[in-house]
Order: structure tokens, then C-alpha cells, then sequence
């Protein structure tokens, strides 16, 4: 079982890097391969809406994207981690999850199987505020990617009223959550 936790907030060791740190504790105990990929870290465009793209449904744009294409596509679960910015995902959340275009072109116009393994998905996110609506936006473009990537939206968690770096860890509820629900995508 291989868990690929994916985090886009920019603030290493802030509350969405912990409570996804946490996810991925609750995995290993119970015996899963986890890999955590920093988007921040990763040197990415946005999508160019290039005028030609391929029919493998491969970007043209020669970058990090390319590992991380591999790396979700043959992950088993995918946990998807972003703060609430603006009401929605951390931008560098959204360019990884634009950069998806070739793959939806391949899989919902040109009609064709995408060889990406069937897997689970699962979003955690943070915010300052106690807006459920920004949750909502973010959850509804992460449901777009994950039918895209072939992974099914098996859970979420969401934690509000964290804005300090590192104040998750006076959410004790939260934390627990997190490893409970990694300890969940080990089973079935
Ligand atoms: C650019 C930016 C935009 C933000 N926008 C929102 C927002 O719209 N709603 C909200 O509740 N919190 C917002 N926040 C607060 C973050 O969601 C909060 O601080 C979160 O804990 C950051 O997580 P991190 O430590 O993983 O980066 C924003 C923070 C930043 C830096």
C-alpha cells in the first residue's frame, strides 16, 4: 500500500504540513509506504493552454510536474493537504491540480483509458477562519481532480480557527482525526 501525501502549503512545519505529517503517521503505524511530495519545494508552471499537446495525454511542459504525474499515478491513496487561501486552495495547489488538463482531455474528449491506477483520495485542509463555504469551494476542485486522476473522494478532514504557524498543535481533536483517518486507508 502506497500513500502519497501531497502538501501545498508554502509554510514547511505549519499546520497543514503537521496534520498531514499526521495522516501519514497513522499510515506507517499500520504498515503503509508513504511518500510526502512539498509542492513548494517543486519548480512547476502553470498551465500554457499550449496550442499542440500530445494524445497520450503526457503535458509538453518539461518540468517537476512529470515525477509527480508518475508518482500519483501509481499511488495507491493520495492525500491531498492545502490551507484555505482566499477561499479556496493555495495557489500552488491549483497550478498542480490545472497541470491535470492533459489528462482530463485524454480521459473525458478523446474518450481513452488513462492507465492511471484506480485509488483513493482523501483532502485535508486548514483554515484562519470558521467559513465552511471556503471549504466547499476547495472540496469541489479537489473532487474534479481526483475523478481525473481515478481516485475515489473516500474522506476529508477540515480544520478551522488555525492561522499560527504550527497552532494545530493546540487542536488536539484535530491531530487525532489525522491519524485515525491514515490508520483508515490502510484497510479495504
Ligand atoms: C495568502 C493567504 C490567504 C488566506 N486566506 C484565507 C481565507 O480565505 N480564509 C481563511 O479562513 N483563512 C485564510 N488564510 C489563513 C490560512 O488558511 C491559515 O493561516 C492556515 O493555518 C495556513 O496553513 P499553513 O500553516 O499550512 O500554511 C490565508 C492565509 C494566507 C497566507
Amino acid at each position: 500500500m502506497r500513500i502519497l501525501g501531497i502538501n501545498g502549503s508554502p509554510r514547511i512545519g505549519g499546520n497543514t504540513d503537521i496534520l498531514l505529517d499526521r495522516v501519514l503517521e497513522g499510515a506507517r503505524a499500520n504498515n503503509a509506504d508513504t511518500d510526502k511530495i512539498i509542492l513548494n519545494n517543486l519548480k512547476f508552471s502553470p498551465c500554457q493552454e499550449c496550442e499542440s499537446v500530445n494524445n497520450e495525454g503526457e503535458c509538453v511542459i518539461k518540468d517537476d510536474m512529470h515525477d509527480l504525474y508518475k508518482k500519483i499515478k501509481d499511488a495507491d491513496v493520495i492525500a491531498l493537504a492545502s490551507p484555505i487561501f482566499f477561499g479556496s486552495l493555495s495557489a500552488q495547489t491549483k497550478i498542480m491540480v490545472d497541470r491535470f488538463q492533459c489528462l482530463w482531455r485524454l480521459k473525458y474528449i478523446l474518450n481513452k483509458d488513462t492507465g492511471y491506477k484506480r485509488k483513493k483520495g482523501v483532502f485535508v485542509s486548514v483554515e484562519g477562519s470558521d467559513r465552511e463555504d471556503f471549504f466547499d469551494n476547495a472540496r469541489s476542485i479537489v473532487k474534479n481532480l481526483f475523478a481525473t486522476i481515478n481516485a475515489e473522494y473516500t474522506e476529508e478532514l477540515f480544520c478551522s480557527k488555525v492561522d499560527e504557524k504550527a497552532s494545530i498543535l493546540k487542536h488536539a481533536g484535530c491531530l487525532k482525526k489525522a491519524f485515525e483517518l491514515g490508520a483508515r486507508l490502510t484497510r479495504g
